[in-house]
C-alpha cells in the first residue's frame, strides 16, 4: 500500500514536482507544513490588524539572526492611509498596495553602526560595500522572518520591491536619513482568498552538493517551464508588440522578457546619494 502523503509532502510536491521523504518521528512538521505551503497574498479583507499583534510580529521578526549581532535591519510601519496612498499612487500597476491595511518598509540601516563608533570615540574604517551589503542582508532576513511569523498568525503578506523604482521619492516620503535605504515594502493583511502555491525550479537546479554544478540547465529550465505551466499558466504575455506572441509562454520566456528592459538602473546612484560607499 502506498504511504499516505503528509501536508508537507503535498505542498512540496506541488512546488518542486518531487515527493520528498520525511523521516519517521521528525518533529516540527506543523511548522514545516506552513513554510512549505507559503504563498503571497495580494487581496485582503477590510479588517484592521491590532497594533499589539503587529508589535508582537515585529518582535518575532527582529529575533532573527543578525550579522555580527550588528542589528542593522529596521521595520517602518505605515498605517496612515494618506502615506500608503501616496506610495500606491507611484505604483498604479500594483493596486493591492492601495487596499493593504498595513504597509511595512524593511530598511537597511547602515547609519547606526558608524553613529555608535562616533559615540564611543572610535574610528570607523568600514564605510565600504560591506556596510551596505550587511545591512541589506539583515533587513532581508528580518523581512522573511516577519513573513513567517505573520503567516503563522493567519495573516497574508506580499513583499513589494517595486518601491525601489521610486526609491528617492519613497525615501523623502518616509524621511529616511543618510545611510538608511528601503530594501522592500510589504503589504500585510487578513487574506481575502487562499491563494495558490507557486512552483519553483527543481531542487536539482538550485541545490548543489559539494561543489557548484550546472548540468543541463536548458533541459532543467524547459522541464520547469512545462511543469509550472501545467499548474499555473501565465494569463498574459509581456511585450507582445516587441517580442511577438509565443506559442508556449513559460516562466523562462516571461523572465527573459521582463529583464530585456533596464530595471532600476539608477538604484546604485540612489544608494550612493544616501551616503553609502559601494567600493
Ligand atoms: C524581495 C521580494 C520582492 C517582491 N516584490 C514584489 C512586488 O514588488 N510586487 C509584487 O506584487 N510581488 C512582489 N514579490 C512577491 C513575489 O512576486 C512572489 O514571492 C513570487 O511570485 C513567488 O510567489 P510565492 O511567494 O507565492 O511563492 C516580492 C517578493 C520578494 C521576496
Amino acid at each position: 500500500m502506498p504511504e499516505p502523503v503528509s501536508p508537507v509532502q503535498a505542498a512540496l510536491s506541488e512546488r518542486f514536482g518531487e515527493r520528498l521523504k520525511i523521516g519517521a518521528g521528525l518533529s516540527g512538521l506543523d511548522e514545516l507544513a506552513r513554510i512549505a505551503a507559503h504563498r503571497v497574498h495580494r487581496n485582503f479583507l477590510a479588517r484592521e490588524i491590532a497594533p499589539d499583534l503587529l508589535r508582537l510580529l515585529c518582535a518575532c521578526a527582529l529575533s532573527a539572526p543578525s550579522k555580527s549581532d550588528l542589528q542593522q535591519g529596521d521595520i517602518l510601519i505605515l498605517r496612515e492611509k494618506a502615506t500608503i496612498h501616496a506610495i500606491a499612487d507611484l505604483l498604479p500597476e500594483m493596486p493591492w498596495l492601495r487596499e493593504t491595511p498595513v504597509f511595512l518598509v524593511f530598511l537597511a540601516n547602515g547609519r547606526r553602526l558608524p553613529q555608535i563608533s562616533q559615540m564611543r570615540g572610535k574610528p570607523f574604517p568600514n564605510d565600504h560595500l560591506d556596510l551596505f551589503f550587511n545591512a541589506t542582508v539583515d533587513a532581508a532576513i528580518v523581512m522573511t522572518t516577519f513573513l513567517r511569523a505573520a503567516e503563522a498568525a493567519g495573516l497574508g503578506c506580499c513583499p513589494i520591491s517595486v518601491i525601489r523604482d521610486h526609491a528617492a521619492k519613497v525615501s523623502d516620503l518616509l524621511a529616511l536619513p543618510p545611510k538608511v535605504v528601503p530594501v522592500a515594502g510589504m503589504c500585510v493583511g487578513w487574506p481575502a482568498e487562499e491563494g495558490g502555491i507557486t512552483p519553483r525550479l527543481s531542487l536539482d537546479t538550485t541545490v548543489h552538493e559539494e561543489r557548484f554544478h550546472e548540468n543541463d540547465l536548458a533541459g532543467e529550465i524547459d522541464a520547469y517551464d512545462r511543469r509550472r505551466a501545467a499548474l499555473r499558466p501565465y494569463r498574459n504575455q509581456r511585450e507582445t508588440e516587441r517580442f511577438g506572441r509565443a506559442d508556449f509562454y513559460g516562466w523562462s520566456e516571461d523572465k527573459a522578457r521582463q529583464y530585456a528592459t533596464p530595471l532600476r538602473a539608477d538604484f546604485g546612484a540612489f544608494v550612493r546619494a544616501k551616503g553609502f560607499h559601494l567600493d
